[in-house]
């Protein structure tokens, strides 16, 4: 029988923009996406939607309302499905075994144990959340203890792949699209339902079937893989600023060798947003409780160069400064985790105004797409309420921002920043007047030519048209 209605549970970063492409792509079937925040459902039914995603006012504007709904009705959506993805979110472990490190699957058994409970008819449940391995067997044995007489279920790994800023092109051009399931007759047939629904706009040779353990597996690998990348470049940019190489020029030419490309190997202020670190620490702890030490520690040090790329950063700003920015004003550029979203979830940016405030700096923060209220609560849960409200002040332009203050530190690749009148802005900040560029993204030589002090990352700058020494280098 064919899926005509799918309802997803969660309807977050991947749910609300994952079924808005299955909506757009698959008229003929009827998806609900349900969520017990009836603030969040309030807004997907409203013109302005919780998350921005370039692309998706459209998709949703052409769906909604057609064969796109969001509801708060839960136990009718699940009750009407076909199938059932499960999107919610699986955050890392915050207390008890494995905290810090072990995902928190609460909300993935709380939308298993509601299924049970409500569904009387057959259901292919779909797990999309970033799971640890073997989690399915989990939501398996709470479905199947549960189930009500005559109902079975079968379950399948669907993870998710988008990286938010280009949800929609990832979703409408998908690399692939990852399916594990049982090796039993059902199992095989519900992996070829979800692959039907796929295939109204994936090309079959691109949708990979798996085991479920597999999926589940591929899912951290694939994160844990592109951030190690990232680590690479960044452990690199620390060797380019002690010797003179600069590491753009190693990225390009270490990304020419086709077996590696010259993706992800931007050298930046660390990586940040909601999994990386979280699925990181997931497959971690996995490791560890494979007793597999070596393993977990190899991974361990992706995150652990993520850190150290965040507090070098933000201790070359106040080293530069004069080794203090106590009531200095720092113009912030950028808060976002990356550019072309307003997702703020583990934001380098957090990790360099906390520093900064925690050395008494005044801050002036712009970002063009993250709500002011976002950036006071992410301070507050790293700060406080007092020097929040003291040291922080927020703007709604980089020319309003940065005016008056003793440096800018750019924090989010937006686009924007790269095209601003830095003349102008160099005119209106104090002196001398430095720039920051935690991504390597404004064109230095004609910052340095304005008058600008300027550090980047993974480069050693010249100041005044002087190039710098090689410090310790020029000792050996
Ligand atoms: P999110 O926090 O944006 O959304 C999750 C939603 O689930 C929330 O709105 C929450 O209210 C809802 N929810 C939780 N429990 C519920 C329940 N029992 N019933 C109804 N609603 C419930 O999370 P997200 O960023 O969409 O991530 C979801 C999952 O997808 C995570 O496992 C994440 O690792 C994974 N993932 C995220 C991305 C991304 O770009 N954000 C990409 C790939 C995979
Ligand atoms: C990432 C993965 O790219 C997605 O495939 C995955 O589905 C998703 O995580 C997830 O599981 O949540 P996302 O975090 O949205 O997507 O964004 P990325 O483009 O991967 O960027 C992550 C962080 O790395 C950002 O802070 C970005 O600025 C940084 N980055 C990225 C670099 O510093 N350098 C690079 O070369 C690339």
């Amino acid at each position: 029988m064919p899926i005509k209605k799918i309802c997803c549970i969660g309807a977050g970063y991947v749910g609300g923009p994952t079924c808005s492409v299955i909506a757009l792509k698959c008229p003929n079937i009827m998806v609900t996406v349900v969520d017990k925040s009836k603030e969040r459902i309030a807004q997907w039914n409203s013109d302005k939607l919780p998350i921005y995603e370039p692309g998706l006012d459209d998709v949703v504007k052409k769906c909604k309302g057609v064969n796109l709904f969001f509801s708060v009705d839960i136990e009718k959506g699940i009750r009407e499905a076909d199938l059932i993805f499960i999107s919610v979110n699986t955050p890392t472990k915050t207390f008890g075994n494995g905290k810090g490190r072990a995902a928190d699957l609460k909300y993935v058994e709380g939308a298993a144990r509601m299924i049970a409970d409500i569904a009387d008819e057959d259901k292919i449940v779909v797990e999309k959340s970033t799971v640890p391995v073997r989690a399915a067997e989990s939501i398996m044995n709470i479905l199947r203890a549960n189930h009500k007489p005559g109902v079975s279920y079968q379950i399948l790994s669907n993870p998710e792949f988008l990286s938010e800023g280009t949800a929609i092109d990832n979703l409408l051009n998908a690399d692939r699209v990852l399916i594990g399931g049982e090796d039993t007759k059902e199992g095989l047939a519900a992996v070829e339902e979800l692959c039907w629904v796929y295939e109204h706009w994936i090309p079959r040779k691109n949708i990979l079937t798996t085991n479920t353990w597999s999926s589940e597996l591929s899912k951290l690998a694939a994160n844990a893989f592109l951030a190690q990348r990232i680590s690479s470049i960044n452990s690199l940019s620390a060797v380019c600023e002690a010797t003179g190489a600069d590491v753009s020029e190693v990225a390009r030419a270490v990304g020419r060798d086709s077996r590696i490309g010259p993706k992800f190997l931007q050298a930046s202020v660390g990586f940040g947003g909601s999994c990386f670190q979280k699925d990181i620490l997931n497959l971690v702890y996995i490791c560890e409780c494979l007793n597999l030490p070596e393993v977990a520690a190899y991974w361990q040090q992706v995150i652990d160069i993520n850190e150290y790329q965040k507090s070098r950063f933000s201790a070359k700003v106040i080293g530069s400064l004069f080794n203090t920015v106590t009531d200095k004003k720092i113009a912030l550029l950028g808060f976002a985790f990356k550019k072309d979203t307003g997702d703020t979830r583990e934001s380098p940016a957090i990790h360099v105004a906390k520093t900064l405030l925690d050395e008494g700096a005044k801050l002036h923060i712009y970002d063009p797409k993250v709500e002011s209220a976002q950036i006071i609560e992410d301070l507050t849960y790293a700060i406080d309420d007092y020097h929040v409200k003291k040291s922080v002040s927020l703007y709604n332009d980089a020319y309003s921002a940065t005016a008056g203050t003793h440096a800018i530190v750019v924090c989010t690749e937006w686009d924007e920043f790269i095209t601003l009148d830095y003349k102008n802005i160099y005119n209106a900040m104090m002196k001398p007047a430095y720039v920051f560029d935690g991504r390597n993204i404004l064109d230095h030589d004609k910052l340095m030519k304005i008058g600008f002090e300027v550090h980047s990352i993974g480069k050693q700058m010249q100041r005044c048209g002087v190039k710098r020494t090689w410090g310790s280098m020029n000792q050996m």
